[in-house]
């Protein structure tokens, strides 16, 4: 039994569907969440950039004795393929794994497709991740960079004009592929899900790793033997790096509910130094 928190961090605020998720399925867990909203978007940036990015936010995760940390980043995940040193000694894990693995289990025609940042189908991660997994699979990664805009200013309904638009400009070259799976390789992609399903099909199953990511961690921790034996709710806590009554407005769209939690400002200094 451990009741430390489980630290989950992203570049904004597309991690807090990976929260939504551990709070569905762990309720009695504590969260301690960082979105580094300040430098929002990481998907567009150079490898060596986002992995400064990625040890400033694991080092600040850090300072909070957290017993797991999970990058819910789907960019940062990319980058870090299966590399888990940079958290020491605490469990971590990213997006990644955890969705190749449940698209490699239910694909039936062995054809996946994967829409990410630039930045994570240029690592060709995912590529990497199924094929080890599955040799057998042929797999459709294409990058969609007007999606995390879209997101975050709010053109999330499935009716609306430029967001169709931008769905079949992305999504035409891996539907014509045929895929049966789609891995939505950004944790703010889930936000827009809508829009995507109905373009791939009923044919076509969605794979959110932000999901994914939580059943993973929710069976780590488990079998480490360090779910929380709280009987009541755990506590959400956030920090970000922008404003405090922003982050509050807009993450209500990714959690699906009132934030519930206190929310903090952490400075860009503060994360220099947590390395
Ligand atoms: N949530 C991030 C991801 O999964 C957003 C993308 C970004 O920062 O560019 O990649």
């Amino acid at each position: 039994m451990n009741n430390c928190a489980i630290g989950v961090f992203d570049s904004g605020l597309g991690g807090l569907t990976c929260v939504k998720e551990l709070n569905r399925l762990i309720p009695n867990e504590n969260i301690i969440y960082f979105g580094d909203t300040a430098r929002i978007p990481y998907g567009t940036r150079s490898r060596q950039t986002i992995l400064e990015y990625a040890d400033q936010d694991i080092g600040f995760i850090k300072k909070h004795s957290v017993k797991l940390i999970i990058a819910a980043c789907g960019t940062v995940s990319s980058v870090l393929g299966s590399d888990k040193s940079r958290a020491g000694e605490i469990p971590f894990t990213g997006v990644l794994l955890p969705a190749a693995k449940a698209a490699c289990s239910v694909t039936e025609n062995g054809r996946i497709g994967v829409i990410g940042t630039p930045a994570t189908i240029n690592s060709g991660a995912y590529e990497k991740a199924i094929k080890e997994l599955r040799p057998d699979v042929s797999v459709f990664g294409n990058p969609c960079p007007l999606f995390v805009p879209l997101v975050e200013y709010g053109f999330t309904d499935k009716n609306d004009p430029i967001t169709r638009l931008a769905v079949e400009k992305y999504l035409s070259p891996i539907k014509a592929e045929g895929v049966d799976v789609l891995i939505l390789g950004c944790t703010h992609y889930p936000i827009i899900k809508d829009a995507i399903a109905e373009y791939m099909g009923d044919g076509v199953k969605l794979i959110s790793p932000s999901g994914e990511a939580a059943k993973y961690a929710h069976a780590l921790l488990a079998e480490k033997e360090l779910l929380s034996d709280r009987s009541e709710k755990g506590k959400n806590v956030y920090y970000t790096s922008d404003s405090i009554e922003l982050f509050e407005e807009n993450a209500h769209a990714f959690l699906g509910d009132t934030i519930g939690g206190e929310v903090h400002k952490v400075g860009i200094d503060e994360l220099i130094s947590s390395v």
